[in-house]
Formats: structure tokens, C-alpha cells, sequence
């Protein structure tokens, strides 16, 4: 199994050595900034004597050894400053995006493909539209994160295993996210039945304001422990076929109401990427929260000139 990963900064140099740690397949790291691939790639090279773990991985700064990829994951691109909302990202990083996927299409044409440069699901459509690939073969990296993080707040307010949480959340990686007490679980009970509303309330906030709060704190560039281990995790679900249900940016044609739009909702990852789209019955709130989120994504894509 060959896996690229494009962009060796924070997010794609951890994704890498996380896929290497668990012998994922063959790692390939590409980053635009010539030797820094490389470099990062011998470093991690370097432990393997030290972990007793004879991964493979090559650093390169030609994308041209993507060619015939399995798995490709992109995280090139700008990461946020503080102040700055993701959606500022929009078009520096759509014409990263837009270069990169042309390569892509070139090179893999066959590839899964997991997007997770900012803003994650404008750039996961935009890559739609560039490579033409089915929306099954390409998706976004996001709601996975934020729902770790959900359950990791929820496990502390709680006092509760983390492990025994298993939190929803769908909508736009961004303000449009919606983490649903309703949906999510501590040991098959759910969240709504534990917390009043209030109490939910707080936390859902915490959920969607969580990569800012990390952004503030580091001073400079986002999170990349949490993130990276997301990416991790969908590619060993593709990987091994483990058909398991997680949130990931997808695009709709008709599910959840909506269509011509990327968002983030459940589904069964499995060999071919997207197995399954599963539809949770939303109320009419939620619904509407969704539907203004949809829209939202669909007129900024409109600002976007390529
Ligand atoms: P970073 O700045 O550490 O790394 C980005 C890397 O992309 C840099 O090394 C840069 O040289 C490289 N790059 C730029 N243009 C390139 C090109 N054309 N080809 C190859 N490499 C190129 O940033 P970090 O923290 O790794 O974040 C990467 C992206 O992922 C950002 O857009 C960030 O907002 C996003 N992100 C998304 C998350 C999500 O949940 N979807 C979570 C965390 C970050
Ligand atoms: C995050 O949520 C920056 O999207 C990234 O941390």
C-alpha cells in the first residue's frame, strides 16, 4: 500500500511518522520547501533502529513520486494565525489546492484521496471539482477531529473514560459544526440524557471554538497531535478495510436534503473510501442549522476566482 502524504508541516510530518509507527504501508512525504521532506523523512528513518520498527518512508520535494499512490493526503497549504478564521485561508490555499490536484489526477488518477488543508470542506469540493474523481474516492479530513474533541471535553466535564464516548458531530469543519448531544453516546446512554441543556450548550460551544482556543495558545500555527492522529485513523480504516463509521467531510447529492455541497456527516469507511453516506434523522433545528451551513459553504465557494 503506497501512501502520500503532500505537505510535510505539523500536520502531514506527524501523520507520517504515525502511519510509519503502525506500518501502514509505504510512506511518501512531499512538501514544496526543497530538502525539508527529506530531512524530516531521515529523522524519522534515524528511529526506526531505536523503535525496533522497519517502516518505510521517503522524503521528497517532487511530487512526481506520488505517481500510482493507493491512499493520497493532502495537508499543504497555510495554517490559520490567531484572529484569523479558516475561511481567510480560502484563496491562498485554493490555488495550492488546485496545482496540487491537477498532479494528482495526473499521477493517481486511481488514488483515495483525503483532504485536509483549511477551509476543509470548501477545499474538499474544490479538489472534487479539479480532479473530477467520484465523491466516494475523495473527502475531507474534519469533523473527525471535532469530534475527538467533543468526547475528550465530555469525558473531563463527566468524569467519564474518554473511550467510553462516542460523540457525534456533523456540519462544516468551522463556525457551521454541530456536535449533537442527542447522537452521542456514554456506554449507549445519550448525551441528552445526561447533561441538561445548559450544560451541553457550554460544551458544544467549547467543541466549535476548540481549534482557535489551541491557535491562541501556541502563538503560531494550529493543532497537529489531535488532527494528525484524525487523518490516521481514516487511513487505516481505508488501509484495512475496517468499514468503521466516522464523520468525515462528504459530498451530498441529495442526503440530508442537500446537494452540490461538501459537508460533514457519518460514513462506513471501508477499502473503496466512502462506503456509505448514513443519514441520522435530524430534528427541524438541526436541520436548519445544517441547511444555513450548506449555504454558507455554497456562496463562499462563489467568491472563490481560479
Ligand atoms: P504547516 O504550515 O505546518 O504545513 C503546511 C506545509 O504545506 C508546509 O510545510 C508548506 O511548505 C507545505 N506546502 C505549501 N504549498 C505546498 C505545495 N504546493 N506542495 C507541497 N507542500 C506545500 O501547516 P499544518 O499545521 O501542517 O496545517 C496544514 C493545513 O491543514 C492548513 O491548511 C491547516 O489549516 C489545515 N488543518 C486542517 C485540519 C482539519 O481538521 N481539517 C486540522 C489541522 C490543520
Ligand atoms: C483545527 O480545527 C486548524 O482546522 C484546524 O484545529
Amino acid at each position: 500500500m503506497k501512501i502520500s502524504i503532500i505537505g510535510a508541516g505539523n500536520v502531514g510530518s506527524l501523520t507520517a511518522l504515525r502511519l510509519c509507527h503502525e506500518q501502514a504501508g509505504e510512506i511518501v512525504l512531499v512538501d514544496v520547501v526543497k530538502g525539508m521532506a527529506l530531512g524530516k523523512a531521515f529523522d524519522m528513518e534515524d528511529a526506526r533502529a531505536l523503535l525496533k520498527n522497519n517502516y518505510n518512508i521517503l522524503g521528497t520535494d517532487d511530487i512526481a513520486e506520488i505517481k500510482k499512490s493507493d491512499i493520497i493526503v493532502v495537508t499543504a497549504g497555510l495554517a490559520r494565525k490567531p484572529g484569523m478564521t479558516r475561511e481567510e485561508l480560502l484563496a491562498k490555499n485554493a490555488t495550492i489546492l488546485k496545482n496540487i490536484c491537477l498532479k494528482i489526477k495526473e499521477l493517481s488518477p486511481d488514488a483515495i484521496v483525503i483532504i485536509v488543508t483549511n477551509p476543509l470542506d470548501l477545499m474538499t469540493y474544490l479538489a472534487l471539482k479539479v480532479t473530477g474523481f467520484k465523491p466516494s474516492r475523495l473527502f475531507g479530513m474534519g469533523i473527525t477531529l471535532d469530534a475527538a474533541r467533543f468526547a475528550n471535553l465530555v469525558s473531563k466535564d463527566l468524569q467519564v473514560a474518554v473511550t467510553d464516548i462516542d460523540a457525534c458531530v456533523i456540519g462544516s469543519h468551522g463556525e457551521g459544526m454541530m456536535p449533537l448531544a442527542r447522537f452521542t453516546t456514554v456506554k449507549g446512554v445519550a448525551l441528552s440524557e445526561l447533561l441538561d441543556e445548559t450544560k451541553t450548550e457550554a460544551l458544544v460551544k467549547k467543541t466549535v471554538l476548540r481549534g482557535q482556543e489551541i491557535v491562541t495558545l501556541l502563538g503560531s500555527g494550529s493543532a497537529y497531535f489531535a488532527p494528525s492522529a484524525a487523518v490516521a485513523q481514516i487511513v487505516n480504516c481505508i488501509a484495512r478495510n475496517e468499514l468503521k463509521t466516522l464523520g468525515v467531510s462528504a459530498y451530498l447529492n441529495g442526503e440530508y436534503g442537500e446537494k452540490d455541497v461538501c459537508l460533514g456527516v457519518p460514513c462506513r469507511i471501508g477499502s473503496n473510501g466512502i462506503e456509505d453516506i448514513v443519514e441520522l434523522k435530524l430534528d427541524d433545528k438541526e436541520r436548519k442549522f445544517f441547511a444555513a451551513s450548506a449555504e454558507g459553504s455554497r456562496q463562499l465557494f462563489k467568491t472563490l476566482s481560479l
